[in-house]
């Protein structure tokens, strides 16, 4: 400490013989110039630690500016570089509600996670929430919103699956790139995260996901590519894992060959959050491309200095890194001294009621078997229906978002009484009070027992145990209620993958509550409606039989109670689709094999007493390459639960006229949908590419576009056009180094789940190529 303020006398020192050049859009070469080695130091490490940078001093005599952001970047006041604030996403801004000697309540929306906005398959309605999110940046004094994150669902098990968008790279990369457009229009950045590869928590920061160059390139690259080339994030955010072998915060292949020469990228890189390290050297982290070391500590400013003056460093990578800070600046509001006022959170709330409603997924909807005369209707929407019996938890502390990093501070969760009651249907009585007074006691253990490391617990909304539900409670619930809703609950965040035993799959308590509830309501011909509140795929095979409907909600942000009484009440027709496999069961996945569970087996333990290097923690390998989701439950022909891309609807659809029209540059693909049912409704046009069988080996078929209608009467029709690239419908070839399209006969499959595919065409494309580098191979 006292060598780094004698580092700061001597830039203070330096710097004041110096002219004083101040920042502005048009002057970057200039303060380059004038800048000390130390100031530019100072500008590529946050300003994490502020014991150094206290009021006065010389470089970044910020204080808090706003109080529970996830980090700053550093003033540098002789040169007029403000600090700027970055704070944590993505699902709504993530700061502190209160500030000191502050009145006012910093309380941000709760936006839908990542799956459900995914699944709305709506790219015009996501840009829309992006436009919410980067106002609420803006008017909250924060200059970049950490997120989206463009992680893939490897594994149905990875703890943050609920803060990503999908199995699929291109649904991850479209909605990507809607969610930017629409934060970034508001003058503020984004920061897409975690890249590359973080596709389990797990010893996240020191596993090596070691993966073919091929997967690598054409399922865990592709939504970042497809965000950078569409809507030109302004920073991204370097995974903590190692890919291949190297860390990604100091894998050049990675920061600079493929995202920068060969992608274009124009804005800066930032690490994720982790200190000094040895096994980082600060200069690898400068001389890859990583430009801002965050949270930011003051010895690595020493490390950076010390490199450079020890000629481990050539200055040229500091320099072209603090032009990418500079360029970055320039664009901030801190900069442009943006003077914040307040969002308008009323308009946000509709916006993310209306958003969530869109991303939830009908899975069921059967006509009630005791009254099932010929004709008679499914069970959702509920019409007419007053009293209902609302059992499980979070029907009374529903989770509008996940833990961790991810979690927003929001005013109010609107739960599932408040939802129901506010279109007019009560909650039976005594049920009510049991589970709101056990939800204020289980909060108040949780509390009183918390576990200090436990962290987490505090950002968001841990979930608490389920109650036991007797026969007699059922049968007394019976009298009263037209219907059974259960809630089944899932949580899940930073630092920790799920397990399949309680997580992915119900606990015996929750089978318990399905199966007598189930037992007595559709005994007496009343429906039983289960409604999973998770933000990641869970089991449903052993018990769905048992309940007449399922509608995953995920985690729909803070009027998720609305949300959901809309839809059970038929005021909003769902349209929703899975962007992920729901597997009849975790080991399905091909993944599970080579994904970390019961991590304290015995095994596992003599392993690390001898000091190998233990599997799914030290290193993970991609076994199954680029059969990922249904890439590979399609090409088996495994049978899932519900399919990738599936969703019921309230109507129903017809999918017809397909053309294919092959242009320069690749394919247009238009078909027309036609609401052939009784209520409007949206439907989303799924298209399928197999190409023909050439020396690649291809999984049977890939999702390559998608369109969603805008809401069909009865009887209206919509002709959708998606046009796909030429380079889009290639493979990548390792042993070329290229994007290889061969040539041959390619089939467009059109539906609506990669399980429903009634119509097809066929065109013949030539053999296209385009190379690239020989980037990030594994290691031999
Ligand atoms: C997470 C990031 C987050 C950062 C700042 C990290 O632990 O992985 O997603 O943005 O912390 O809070």
């Amino acid at each position: 400490m006292k060598k780094y303020l004698m580092t700061g006398l001597t830039v203070l020192l330096t710097a004041t013989t110096m002219s004083a050049q101040k920042l502005q859009s048009d002057n970057i070469d200039e303060v380059l110039k004038a800048m000390t080695l130390e100031e530019k130091a100072q500008l590529l490490v946050g300003g994490g630690n502020t014991s150094f940078v206290g009021s006065g001093a010389m470089m970044g005599s910020q204080k808090k500016l706003v109080p529970g952001a996830a980090g700053i970047t550093v003033a540098i006041d002789r040169l007029g570089i403000p600090a700027t604030v970055l704070c944590d996403g993505p699902a709504g801004v993530h700061i502190d509600r209160r500030r000191d000697n502050d009145p006012n309540d910093y309380a941000a929306t709760g936006f839908p996670i990542g799956t459900c906005l995914a699944s709305t398959w709506n790219t015009e309605l996501v840009e829309q929430v992006g436009r919410a999110i980067g106002n609420e940046t803006l008017e909250y004094g924060c200059d970049v919103i950490l997120g989206p994150g463009l992680n893939l669902h490897r594994s149905p098990l990875c703890g943050r699956n609920f803060e990503y968008f999908s199995e699929d790279p291109v649904v991850t990369g479209l909605i990507g790139a809607a969610v930017t457009k629409g934060i970034q229009s508001q003058g503020v950045g984004v920061s897409a995260k975690h890249y590359a590869v973080n596709s389990q928590e797990t010893a996240r920061t020191k596993v090596d996901e070691r993966l073919s160059q091929r997967a690598l390139r054409e399922l865990y690259l592709k939504g970042f590519e497809i965000v950078v080339r569409q809507s030109n994030p302004w920073t991204i955010m370097s995974a903590y894992n190692k890919v291949n072998g190297t860390y990604a915060q100091m894998h050049r292949d990675l920061l600079t060959t493929i995202l920068r020469d060969e992608w274009g990228f124009q804005g800066i890189v930032m690490t994720d959050w982790i200190g000094k390290r040895d096994d980082m050297p600060v200069y690898k982290q400068v001389e890859a491309g990583n430009d801002l070391l965050m949270p930011g500590y003051p010895a690595q400013v020493e490390d950076i200095i010390a490199a450079v003056k020890g000629g481990q460093l050539d200055i040229k990578y500091v320099d072209i890194c603090a032009r990418r800070m500079l360029e970055y600046i320039v664009k901030t509001p801190h900069f442009r001294k943006y003077q914040y006022s307040k969002p308008d959170l009323k308009a946000h709330a509709q916006v993310t009621r209306q958003s969530s409603t869109e991303g939830m997924v009908l899975l069921r909807n059967e006509k009630l078997k005791m009254k099932d005369e010929k004709g008679a209707a499914p069970v959702l929407p509920m019409k007419n229906l007053k009293t209902v019996a609302l059992f499980g938890v979070n029907s009374y502390d529903f989770m509008s978002g996940g833990l961790g990093s991810g979690c927003v501070n929001v005013p109010y969760v609107v739960d599932m009484v408040q939802g129901l009651k506010n279109v007019g249907i009560q909650t039976t009585p005594l049920l009510t009070e049991i589970y709101q007074n056990y939800v204020k006691y289980a909060k108040a253990k949780l509390k009183a027992d918390k576990n200090p490391i436990m962290w987490f617990l505090d950002q968001g909304q841990p979930k608490l145990d389920e109650i036991e539900i007797t026969d007699r409670c059922v049968a007394h619930e019976l009298q009263e209620a037209d219907a059974a809703i259960i809630t089944i609950g899932r949580q899940a965040g930073e630092g920790m993958d799920r397990q399949i035993d309680g997580e992915f799959n119900l606990t015996q308590q929750e089978q318990d509550i399905i199966f007598r509830v189930s037992d007595q309501f559709r005994a007496a011909g009343k429906p039983v409606i289960v409604i999973l509140n998770s933000g990641s795929v869970m089991e449903t095979c052993s018990w769905r039989d048992r309940v007449d409907a399922i509608l995953c909600v995920w985690q729909p942000g803070e009027e998720g109670g609305n949300s959901v009484a809309d839809v059970l009440t038929g005021k909003a027709n769902p349209s929703g689709k899975l962007t992920m496999t729901w597997p009849v069961a975790a080991a399905d996945h091909p993944s599970t094999r080579n994904f970390p569970q019961n991590m304290d087996m015995y095994s596992y333990r003599e392993m690390k007493g001898w000091g190998m290097p233990i599997p799914n923690e030290d290193f993970t390998n991609h076994e199954e390459g680029i059969y990922v989701g249904y890439r590979y439950f399609d090409t088996q022909g495994t049978q899932v639960a519900y399919p990738f891309g599936f969703g019921l609807s309230y109507t129903t659809f017809e999918m017809k006229d397909e053309k294919v029209k092959v242009k320069n540059d690749g394919v247009e693909v238009s078909v027309t949908v036609k609401n052939t049912g009784s209520a409007a409704g949206k439907e989303v046009a799924q298209v399928y590419v197999t190409a023909p069988k050439g020396n690649i080996d291809k999984p049977i078929h890939e999702l390559k576009a998608f369109a969603k209608t805008r809401e069909l009467k009865p009887g209206e029709s919509q002709t959708l056009t998606m046009t796909i690239a030429r380079r889009d419908l290639t493979s990548f070839d390792e042993a070329g180094s290229q994007w290889l399209g061969e040539a041959g006969a390619y089939t467009f499959a059109v539906g609506n789940s990669s399980r429903n595919l009634p119509l097809s065409a066929t065109v013949q494309l030539k053999q296209y190529t385009e190379k690239t580098n020989n980037a990030a191979a594994p290691q031999q």
